[in-house]
């Protein structure tokens, strides 16, 4: 043992506990845990990939020019200096909790909002405070009845992890200009290409709109590049300008700044994810209500059937995984009576679909 402590909001936070894997799992597994593309990433960005391997010897751009540029030219963003990337958007969360949000700081989110946002906090020795949802789903009056003068960060996933449901954009709006100067409003769009384009287009109008919003990215979810860690953020210059004086040098390696612009570039390839993602989306909510396993309308790559009991969720879980299936139990996030399934490739989705027809037919 020895005397060597952390600093003590350190010893009080708790680890985020990822979608894991099915270990010792013997035969084809399907893994349903953790939002990833079923398709893999784009052709190109593994092309991408190839063309660096050579060059790994020497650092990458410092600035990641050329990953930037794709990205503002894919999302229609005039100024590239606003464009910053980071090693998964996990690390926007954490550098933007890092500058904004420390001991006596709130940071503020809704009940079910994606885990990380309470660990960043805890981890910078801020509050993190809660607000109820509605029906699931985030309220802009909830979370404007949340703010005081300690709130330095607002956190809202849209659509939300792990619920999957989301604020209309007039209800953004409304949150955005309610908000006092002092708070950030950090939209985390991870899961907007699932929304469509034209919802992309109206995030990036957001923070065009106001000196005070952020929007976080990630490549790990439709551009299926989630081993790679990359993320990116839209900024407002200011907040771009302290981002950039803390986000540690190089950041994000070469194989990631290659691939991912490669990626963002393929329109043809996330556009048949998305389709594909909305078609079975609809199909999971359908059947899986019909089964008798109430699920919300999901607009993004997962949704969230409800087995009445913890019990009952617990056993249809292991079932899956007795049968090689692995998704995601979110009793963390305050759902412990639901499971999180991922929409899969078309193979598995109908497996899935099958074996819980079966499960809920006897159980
Ligand atoms: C809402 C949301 N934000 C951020 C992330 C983090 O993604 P990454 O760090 O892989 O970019 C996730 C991952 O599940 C998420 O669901």
């Amino acid at each position: 043992m020895t005397t060597i402590r952390p600093l003590s909001h350190i010893e009080k936070t708790k680890p985020y506990v990822p979608g894991g894997k099915l270990h010792g799992a013997e035969g084809e597994v399907i893994m349903l845990a953790s939002n990833e593309n079923p398709f893999g990433p784009s052709p190109k960005a593994i092309e991408a990939m190839k063309g660096v391997a050579e060059l790994v010897h020497v650092y990458p751009d410092p600035e990641y020019g050329a990953l930037r540029k794709a990205i503002a030219e894919a999302q229609g963003i005039e100024d590239v200096s606003r464009v910053l990337v980071s090693a998964g958007s996990d690390e926007i969360i954490h550098l933007l909790t890092q500058a904004y949000a420390g001991p006596g700081d709130e940071v503020l989110f809704t009940e079910h909002a994606f885990s990380m946002y309470n660990v960043s906090a805890l981890g910078h020795g801020a509050t993190p405070v809660t607000v109820p949802e509605t029906d699931f789903t985030a309220g802009a009056n909830a979370l404007l009845g949340g703010v005081t003068e300690r709130t330095k960060i607002l956190f809202l996933a849209n659509p939300n992890n792990p619920t999957g449901t989301m604020m209309a954009v007039e209800s953004l709006k409304h949150l955005q200009d309610s908000l006092p100067p002092h708070v950030i409003l950090a939209v985390d769009g991870a899961y907007a290409e699932y929304v469509g384009e034209s919802y992309e287009a109206e995030l990036r109008d957001l923070v065009d709109r106001r000196p005070n919003t952020v929007m976080v990215r990630t490549f790990s979810k439709i551009y299926g590049l989630a081993a790679l860690r990359i993320g990116w953020g839209y900024f407002p210059a200011e907040l771009a300008a302290t981002f950039q004086r803390i986000r540690p040098p190089f950041n994000i390696n070469s194989f990631a700044a290659a691939a991912g612009a490669a990626a963002i570039a393929d329109r043809e390839f996330i556009s048949m994810s998305r389709e594909h993602n909305a078609k079975w989306r609809a199909i999971y909510v359908e059947r899986l209500n019909a089964m008798g396993l109430p699920t919300p309308a999901s607009s993004a790559n997962f949704v969230i059937p409800d087995f009445g009991t913890e019990e009952r969720a617990k056993a249809a879980h292991e079932f899956l995984k007795s049968r090689n299936v692995l998704v995601r139990a979110i009793g963390g996030y305050g759902l412990p009576t639901r499971l999180r399934i991922t929409v899969g490739a078309e193979r598995d989705n109908e497996t899935v679909l099958a074996l819980l027809a079966e499960f809920t037919a006897s159980r």
